[in-house]
């Protein structure tokens, strides 16, 4: 799952590398955001370093990712380590004057606070109320430990052990899950990825390579699978149409975003469907600056580069791994001389080595932007290609019912 790991500024900070290590040994994937003062305690390389995420803590950061609105809203657990007299009250203010605190009011997962301070301000009237506070709106305040606190002194306020906070928030995520409303449907439980839209390759600032993608197909792809109770992740590239209500919306815009969103969210998937038209190629280099027509006549040659091929990737480190998500590709093929549009599907199958592999038939009028469509659902396990003629939404109910059926096969 992924885990928001937010660090106050107390000495405790250096205690809660052992908890990170914890979360990501367990297969979590954690992102640290700690305080300002935080950092005075345990600088941010280390955060970076042990958990394998970019660090930071100011909303000034990553602007144009609008972080204090994308980590909250994607995490499925925060965890708060230590949980600083300071921090409590601004949590309980509902204060957003940093990127944890923003994060904090934008998460509707389960929250655990983990508290660390000297006894007096722990039994402090106002870090009291503020617990209750926290604890009336559902977040987990563990009670501090005894012991030896950074002086001389000792009584309550230690942090509790990294070991002790791990197991209470996997808890309290566990248990939050097991009382909300179960799901129904045949993808209940499931993490499924859709890519959708036709990504850009900049040619210089004004100009791209782009496709006639719309996304529909893969908009009607998130719609049919939370219909069917999945959790469905939408990584989006150039989209014509809006995406639905109840995803987790990552944008991107080149076929390099696009596999770094993908191949990141494919590690917890349990299906991974790549709707997307991925650009093959891309300029070798995107200049700075416009290119102007030239005085002397020249005109530009733009070199072209090839670009990675994703599916091919999420399938290797599905290889590699030994367990993944089932993958799904989608082919757009037009056949030709020599070889009926089935006949490139069924090599394309082979060679990326998916799952499934959705063939449209494209070339006259086919398929772009139009809502309806003949889609041939191709099976790397045998079965009969099945038929699906109708709207995109119709399209999509098949893949999905592949899908499910494919997931519950494995049990
Ligand atoms: N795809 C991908 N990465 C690429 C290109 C394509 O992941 N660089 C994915 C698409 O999202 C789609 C599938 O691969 O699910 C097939 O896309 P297509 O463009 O038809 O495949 P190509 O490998 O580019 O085949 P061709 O030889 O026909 O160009």
């Amino acid at each position: 799952m992924r885990i928001i790991l937010g660090v106050g500024g107390g000495i405790a900070a250096y205690k809660v590398a052992s908890l990170l290590r914890l979360f990501t040994e367990a297969g979590h994937d954690v992102t640290v955001i700690p305080t300002d003062a935080a950092t005075r305690f345990v600088g941010t390389a280390t955060w970076e370093a042990l958990s394998g995420n970019p660090v930071s803590n100011s909303v000034f950061d990553d602007v144009d990712k609008v972080n204090h609105v994308r980590l909250g809203q994607h995490a499925d657990l925060v965890v708060v380590a230590p949980a600083t007299a300071d921090l409590l009250a601004r949590a309980a203010a509902g204060m957003a004057n940093d990127l944890l605190t923003g994060t904090l009011l934008m998460a509707s997962c389960p929250v655990l606070m983990a508290p660390a301070m000297h006894t007096e301000m722990w039994h402090h009237h106002a870090t009291a109320a503020n617990v209750a506070t926290l604890r009336g709106r559902g977040i987990t305040v563990l009670e501090p430990a005894s012991g030896r606190l950074t002086g001389t002194d000792s009584g309550a306020g230690r942090l509790p052990e990294p070991a002790d906070i791990f197991t209470a928030a996997i808890a309290a995520h566990d248990s939050a899950h097991a009382a909300a409303e179960s799901p129904r449907g045949s993808l209940a439980g499931r993490r499924v990825v859709i890519t959708a839209g036709g990504t850009r390759e900049p040619i210089d600032p004004v100009r791209y390579l782009g496709n006639r993608s719309s996304g529909k197909q893969g908009m009607a792809l998130a719609v049919a699978a939370l219909a069917e109770g999945a959790t469905v992740e939408l990584i989006v590239a150039q989209i014509e149409v809006p995406a639905p209500d109840g995803v987790e919306l990552v944008q991107v815009e080149t076929a390099e975003e696009l596999r770094t969103a993908t191949l990141r969210a494919a590690k917890q998937a349990d299906a991974l469907i790549m709707a997307a038209a991925v650009a093959d190629f891309r300029p070798a280099q995107a200049t700075l600056t416009k290119i102007k027509k030239r005085a002397d006549g020249v005109d530009p040659v733009i070199t072209l580069v090839r670009n990675p091929d994703i599916l091919r990737e999420a399938v290797e480190h599905r290889a590699a791994a030994g367990a993944g998500p089932v993958i799904v590709g989608f082919a757009a093929e037009t056949g030709d001389l020599t070889a009926h549009p089935l006949d490139h599907a069924r090599e394309k199958l082979a060679r990326k080595g998916c799952d499934y592999l959705v063939l449209n038939q494209v070339g006259g009028g086919k398929v772009f932007g139009l809502d309806d469509t003949i889609a041939t659902i191709l099976d790397a396990a045998g079965a009969e290609p099945v038929e699906v003629i109708g709207t995109k939404a119709e399209v999509a109910t098949a893949v999905v019912a592949r899908v499910a059926a494919a997931l519950a096969g494995r049990g």
